[in-house]
């Protein structure tokens, strides 16, 4: 029987300035109401400037390991929309700073569905035998890329990552990953994008086209997944969804038909923070002792490219590094 990837360990590490919306409030025509309202979100934090994506990473993908009680990963996977240089990938990068010899390492990019491919190519990697112990992160730096005088986007993004363990074991392990699935459509690259040119180096969303498409393509490969995995929304426990706005959350759960207090939230601490979303939330609700070791989990994304994803979990009994 081949291989098949199981979730090991588990981490997740924010920069350390706090960004209230009050702060951003001073200094947009926007209000602490406005945000709180349309998007769920309170808080984010922002990296400062001598602190780069792959210090972030790095420190996300030390306590993962230290959860999964395990030094060593033959592979490191990168998630992340906002990489330390536009090249090299950041991921050599992170396991240089994590001691980790020689293993590996590429980046991933797909946006807010970042992470979702990087847990997909890792678990091939592992069910194909190339490798046995793969350090999968989603980062983001995304205040880099924010048009300071864009409320658009400046009150919704924030800085952080999380990180996971995978081993090869098998697929009747806690932890293994089930089915997944991912998709894109270039068609709506402008909707979510950095434009290219000389002149051009900030983000730009268009939250309104972006909203709608987000629910319907989250719970279209959640459903999916759902059928691939033979479960029923009531063996759901937590849908796990990206944390792009908490009315999108909502709107997902509906749709899909998993009672919203099912879905795991944590947008109002730490705002959309695009590739390290998932990982972030996964971490913060472990802490939080919400998930369970045999908690049936759904994760789906939607991001840029456009892009989405979702993958099938039943959560092992994993601590904290
Ligand atoms: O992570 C990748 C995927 N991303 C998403 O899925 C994001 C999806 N989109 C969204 O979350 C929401 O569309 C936003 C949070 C971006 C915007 O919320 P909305 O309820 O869709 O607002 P809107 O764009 O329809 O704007 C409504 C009004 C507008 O004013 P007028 O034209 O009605 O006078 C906006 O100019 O709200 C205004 N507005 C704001 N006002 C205060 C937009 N942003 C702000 C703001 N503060 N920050």
């Amino acid at each position: 029987m081949s291989p098949v990837a199981v979730l090991a360990g588990i981490g997740s590490r924010l920069p350390p300035r706090l960004v209230t919306n009050d702060e951003l409030a001073a200094r947009l025509d926007t209000s602490d109401e406005w945000i709180r309202s349309r998007t769920g979100i309170a808080r984010r934090y922002f990296a400062p400037d001598d602190m780069q994506t792959s210090d972030l990473a790095a420190a996300a993908g030390a306590e993962a390991l230290k959860s999964s009680g395990e030094s060593q990963v033959d592979t490191v996977v990168v998630a992340t929309t906002t990489p330390d240089r536009p090249c090299p990938g950041t991921a050599p990068t992170v396991a240089s700073k994590l001691g980790l010899g020689q293993p590996a390492a590429f980046d991933v990019s797909a946006v807010c569905t970042g992470f979702l491919y990087a847990l997909a190519n890792a678990a091939g990697l592992i069910a194909s035998g190339v490798s046995e112990r793969a350090l999968v992160v989603g980062v983001e730096t995304f205040s880099r890329i924010l048009d300071p005088t864009d409320r658009g986007t400046s009150t919704i993004f924030g800085d952080g990552a999380g990180a996971v363990v995978l081993r090869a074991g098998r697929p009747d392990e806690l932890g293994a990953l089930g089915p997944c699935t991912l998709g894109s459509d270039g068609e709506g690259v402008d909707l979510i994008t950095v434009p290219a040119g000389p002149e051009a180096r900030y983000f730009t969303m268009q939250g309104k086209r972006v909203f709608w498409l987000a629910v319907q393509r989250m719970s279209q490969c959640a459903q999916e997944v759902l059928r691939q995995a033979e479960w029923r929304t009531t063996d759901v426990d937590h849908l796990v969804s990206h944390q792009a706005n908490q009315r999108i959350t909502w709107q997902l759960a509906d749709e899909i038909g998993i009672p919203r207090e099912r879905s795991v939230s944590n947008i109002a601490e730490v705002g959309n923070t695009a590739a390290a979303s998932i990982p972030l939330a996964l971490d913060h609700a472990r802490a939080e002792g919400l998930i369970k070791a045999g908690d049936r989990l759904l994760l789906t994304a939607f991001g840029g490219g456009l892009t989405w994803g979702a993958a099938a979990l039943r959560w092992p009994a994993v601590g904290r590094g």
